[in-house]
């Protein structure tokens, strides 16, 4: 009876999906790698880099857009998803990419962008053309409300909803004499999802895909795709800034723009469509607090989206007591069968290691805690060398968001340490010391490549032991072997020295600790378990029972149970 149990339970420990367990790598298309010398990175050139990915350890790979797009946000302004963009490749170039996935038994999520797309979609340009179109009402169209102090056409906005970027997000046709709503930016026009054709169509783009391969989807600013209803204005709210648990801003509460009940709803709609094709991940860019963000996983089974990202960690404090909070946080609130997932850098926002004075050691503990806790990470590309934001101008960007800010001038925002020009973030990655870091034989690559790759670049942390890379690399390989570290619960180690942050991950027969030192003073301590194995140190020793951490030192230790 006893063995019927323990098997049984072993069945049930071995089913958790993979998507609980993967490790994820972004790939910004367009600055991984160039393989046609034209300046800007490619499918081909991201499937010649499988290799590398694959050696560094990572088992899934996100590719942002790279669909047909005017590029005016660098496509996340579709103009066609069954087209790819042919500055990326060809349809054959994606077949062959999730073929050469696959055959490193590796996966791949694209990256859907459903509640807008460019206003050069065809869709859109049938809809803009006038009231009676057959996909007139595809996008969101109100009339202009009529104003005692301006008689013209366009009258006034609708309501007093504003766009995420700022500003109000309604936008006059003359075409139609109307305005067309657009959540983002005036080129990205929101899908009308309350008319059942536009739901049709993205669902079976969906199926498309998913019919091709593909292993699931990063979703992009997924809970703006239902508006309210009756369109009424939005509550005044004290925030100017949006942070990221509270996407209110410019003096506006979100409450009838964003987080929708009808979008945890069709959360699990998607979350279905996804199931016709077996074990799929769907992660979304969710924006609000945790009780927000966390709905869209679906009820107590997890019915709605795989995974969500959670942003409150991208704005990090380097301590011990930061961390410990923060997975308690996740802990209660994604507890089995959900799963936290941890992040620290996107194409979006500043790159995690410039929170960190640009130090090394601090950015090998932080990704030592990344990628032991219990949760999906998700790491940027160039991330794991540890590549800085470059510097530009604001009225040079090619990114389109710093042109919508004349005013406050830059010192602002770097005191507020945001990224408004997202260039900074998406310079080509730095492979080597050759020209333009190996990224491209171009004359000019899209984006200058930051100049410091001559020191901070895949070729030079290959070969030395200790750069984060190898750190990156030797944790995965850990992770790949060890039950406990993929799947394992987690428990905190009390009593430890200050600054230092200890934690379990145990399956049935499996112990591993991990203890990592936030401090820059070095702290010694008892360990509490005996027989214990040393799997990786960085900066620390064990010694019998000793526990030496140095500064910024880190270990992960293996018990036998
Ligand atoms: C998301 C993307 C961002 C894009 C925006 C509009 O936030 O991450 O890059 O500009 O949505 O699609």
């Amino acid at each position: 009876m006893l063995a019927e149990f323990h098997r049984f339970k072993g069945d049930l420990m071995t089913s958790v999906p993979w998507y609980y367990k993967t490790t994820i790598y972004q790939i910004y298309p367009r600055s991984f790698y160039d393989r046609n010398g034209d300046g800007i990175g490619d499918l081909p050139g991201i499937i010649q880099k499988l290799d590398y990915i694959q050696k560094l350890g990572f088992e899934t790979i996100w590719i942002s857009p790279f669909f047909a797009s005017p590029q005016a946000d660098f496509g996340y302004d579709i103009s066609n998803y069954g087209e790819i963009a042919p500055e990326y490749g060809t349809m054959n170039n994606v077949t062959q990419l999730i073929e050469e996935v696959h055959r490193r038994e590796m996966k791949i999520l694209f990256d859907m962008v459903m509640n807008h797309t460019s206003n050069d979609h065809p869709w859109f340009q049938d809809s803009i053309s006038s009231r009676d179109n057959p996909k007139a009402d595809w996008y969101i169209w109100r009339d202009p409300l009529s104003s005692p102090l301006w008689r013209g056409a366009e009258g006034q906005v609708p309501n007093n909803w504003q766009s995420v970027t700022g500003g109000s997000g309604w936008h006059y046709a003359r075409t139609r004499g109307q305005y067309f709503w657009a959540s983002f930016l005036p080129f990205q026009p929101d899908l009308n999802y309350r008319n059942p054709e536009v739901k049709q169509a993205m669902l079976d783009i969906v199926r498309f895909w998913l019919g091709k391969g593909v292993d699931g989807f990063r979703l992009d600013i997924f809970n703006y795709i239902y508006k309210d209803a009756e369109f009424r204005d939005n509550p005044f709210s004290f925030t100017l800034v949006p942070t990221e648990e509270n996407s209110s801003g410019f003096f506006q509460d979100l409450k009838y723009t964003v987080n929708q009940p009808e979008t945890f709803e069709f959360a699990k709609e998607l979350r279905s469509v996804c199931d016709e094709f077996g074990e799929k991940l769907s992660i979304g860019e969710v924006l609000g607090g945790t009780k927000i963000v966390r709905r869209f996983l679906g009820d107590e089974t997890n019915d709605g989206l795989t995974l969500v990202f959670d942003f409150r960690m991208l704005t990090f404090k380097f301590t011990a007591d930061y961390f410990r909070e923060l997975v308690q946080h996740m802990e209660r609130h994604y507890p089995p069968p959900f799963m936290p997932v941890y992040v620290f850098s996107n194409h979006d926002r500043r790159r995690s290691i410039d929170r960190l004075g640009a130090d090394i050691r601090k950015a090998k503990l932080l990704h030592m805690f990344q990628l032991t806790v219990r949760g999906v990470p998700c790491l940027y590309y160039g991330e794991e060398i540890g590549m800085i934001n470059s510097k530009f101008p604001f009225a040079t960007a090619l990114d389109p968001i710093p042109h919508k800010f004349k005013f406050p001038p830059r010192f602002v925002f770097d005191a507020l340490g945001i990224t408004i020009n997202r260039d900074e973030v998406r310079t080509p990655m730095q492979w080597n010391g050759t020209k333009n870091a190996g990224f491209s034989s171009a004359v000019k690559t899209w984006l200058p490549v930051y100049k410091n790759y001559d020191q901070i670049n895949v070729e030079k942390e290959t070969k030395a032991e200790d750069s984060l890379l190898n750190t990156i690399r030797s944790v995965l390989v850990i992770r790949r072997k060890e039950r406990a570290l993929q799947e394992g619960q987690l428990q905190l180690i009390e009593n430890l020295p200050a600054n230092v942050l200890g934690y379990t991950r145990s399956v049935p027969g499996e112990k591993i600790s991990i203890l990592l030192n936030f401090d820059d003073r070095e702290k010694e301590f008892e360990a509490a378990e005996y027989n214990s194995l040393l799997e990786l140190s960085i900066e620390s020793t064990l010694n019998g029972r000793k526990i030496r951490l140095g500064a910024y030192g880190g270990l992960i230790l293996k018990h036998a149970t």
